[in-house]
């Protein structure tokens, strides 16, 4: 049995920054184990201020922001219409994705979630069907509350090519398969960049291009979903052939060129705290399907959010937004970010830890199948949940995306059915960690890596039928 307050000793303290945020909120072991009972060993539900060793539960709306963004948070307009900050806005949109603002339809929203709903809401039909290299949790539940079938087609490399270098590609066989056989059923093609479910691997220009010329064969849509478009360019500059000596702020440019319209979250690679929007290209083949489409949208918006000039967000956000768009870009900072996460990593990798390589651009994925390898857990036991929680004791918070997130109760037949991943995923927020917090997050997995033996298995004693269920179940840890 797992002693739960002393399962490790780490090597690395945390840094200085952590460690005077502990000096502030000195919990101890048992305080946390106390408020993960309470929480039910849900990660979403733990309290974060006792998380003093690292927060790693998403890289979303965490970025610390620039001193540069500060500075211009405080130029918000708050005006009701056409605030100052929203032509500003535009204009960085227009730069950044290398689009011509007045040639495309933009709708501001507070999250991405929420463009994602409203433009899901306007896609109408009977038996629709989204192919996509792998849609992101809460996209996917947008698209399934319209009743549309979100299909992943994750590319055969990602199976059968540990080192390839763009596990985030579509599956392009099967993709020209679905649109051979039911191109009247699918209304657009989403390609995520980076392929955030699927270990958070970029797609290779290649594969977008490629992708956009079977939708032009078929004359459907083909959109991005952009979150993390800086990174994913980041990684064609270093692994695409062809692109070592172009700027990553052309190869973004150039992502954005394929598209018909495109979802982003200014959380990600906004470096933003929030934002999302949603974009189309006026001449889009969208229109040809849904005539009304862009009105729609455009009601939608003010109906929920407010007027299309903020959508949403506060002139202060809209400016942090403008300022991020500008830095996400830049070679120094990517070189940075996506070191980082690369060295925490190898460091991983160094303490036996099994993940998904290439590591991803945001996080590194440790892959639950092969961490329980010989071990009496099964993916029924849910030992990627136990992990999740046992780290919180070490004030530690990673995320389970596997599954338990991504799995399914048939209350009917009793059975769980199990996704093709199973992950739990360290996201790194942008700019607020040092390497020396990564590594003691390194070392608390660790610790428990040595006595997986020991870990229990994650009974749902809540939830386990709901939908979106990772957010709201409730659970028992087990001795094995
Ligand atoms: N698409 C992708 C690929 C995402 O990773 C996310 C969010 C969204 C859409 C939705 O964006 O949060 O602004 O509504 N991902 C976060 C994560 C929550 O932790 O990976 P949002």
């Amino acid at each position: 049995m797992l002693n739960l307050t002393s399962f490790e000793t780490p090597h690395h303290p945390r840094s200085h920054v952590n460690a005077l945020v502990r000096l502030h909120h000195p919990f101890t072991e048992e305080d946390r184990l106390e408020a993960a009972i309470k929480a039910g060993w849900n990660v979403f539900q733990f309290p974060s201020e006792m998380l003093c060793g690292g927060d790693l539960l998403s890289d979303s709306g965490t970025t610390t922001m620039t001193t540069e963004q500060f500075s211009a948070l405080i130029m918000g307009d708050e005006s009701y219409g056409s605030n100052w900050g929203y032509f500003q806005l535009l204009e960085t949109m227009g730069t950044t994705f290398g689009i011509d603002t007045g040639e495309w339809e933009i709708y501001l929203f507070h999250q991405a979630r929420a463009a994602e709903h409203a433009l899901f809401t306007h896609i109408t039909g009977e038996n629709l069907i989204i192919p996509a290299n792998s849609f992101f949790d809460t996209t996917r539940a947008n698209a399934e509350a319209n009743r549309i079938d979100a299909r992943d087609l994750v590319c055969e490399d990602f199976k059968n090519n540990p080192d390839y270098p763009f596990k985030g590609n579509i599956d392009l066989g099967a993709l020209e398969q679905l649109l051979e056989d039911h191109h009247k059923q699918i209304p657009l093609v989403i390609s995520t960049i980076t392929n955030n479910t699927g270990g958070g691997q970029p797609v290779s220009l290649e594969n977008i291009k490629a992708t956009r010329a079977l939708c032009d064969t078929h004359g459907i849509p083909f959109f991005l979903d952009a979150c993390r478009f800086a990174e994913n360019a980041w990684f064609i500059k270093e692994r695409e052939e062809g692109y070592k000596d172009k700027s990553v702020a052309a190869i973004a440019r150039e992502e954005f060129s394929f598209c018909d319209g495109f979802t982003i979250s200014f959380k990600k690679d906004g470096l933003a705290n929030m934002g999302g929007a949603l974009a189309i290209r006026k001449n889009s083949r969208l229109t040809e399907r849904y005539p009304n489409i862009f009105d729609n949208i455009r009601d939608h918006q003010i109906l929920v959010e407010g007027h299309p000039t903020y959508g949403g967000l506060s002139g202060r956000d809209i400016m942090t937004i403008t300022v991020g768009l500008e830095t996400v870009v830049k070679e120094e900072y990517l070189k940075g970010r996506i070191g980082q996460v690369e060295e925490f990593g190898k460091y991983l990798r160094q303490l036996g830890v099994p993940m998904i390589e290439p590591f991803g651009g945001h996080a590194v994925y440790l892959d639950m199948d092969r961490f329980f390898e010989g071990t009496a857990m099964k993916r029924e036991d849910f030992g990627g949940i136990s992990l999740a929680a046992l780290l919180l004791l070490k004030g530690v918070r990673l995320c389970e995306l596997g599954a338990f997130a991504f799995g399914t109760y048939n209350p009917d037949t009793e059975e769980e059915t199990f996704p093709l991943h199973n992950f739990v995923r360290a996201a790194v927020p942008r700019n607020k960690y040092e390497a020396q917090d990564l590594f003691y997050v390194a070392d608390c997995i660790k610790g428990l890596y040595d006595q997986r033996d020991a870990i229990p298995r994650a009974i749902p004693v809540w939830g386990k039928d709901k939908t979106l269920r990772h957010f709201k179940a409730r659970f028992e840890l087990v001795d094995m």
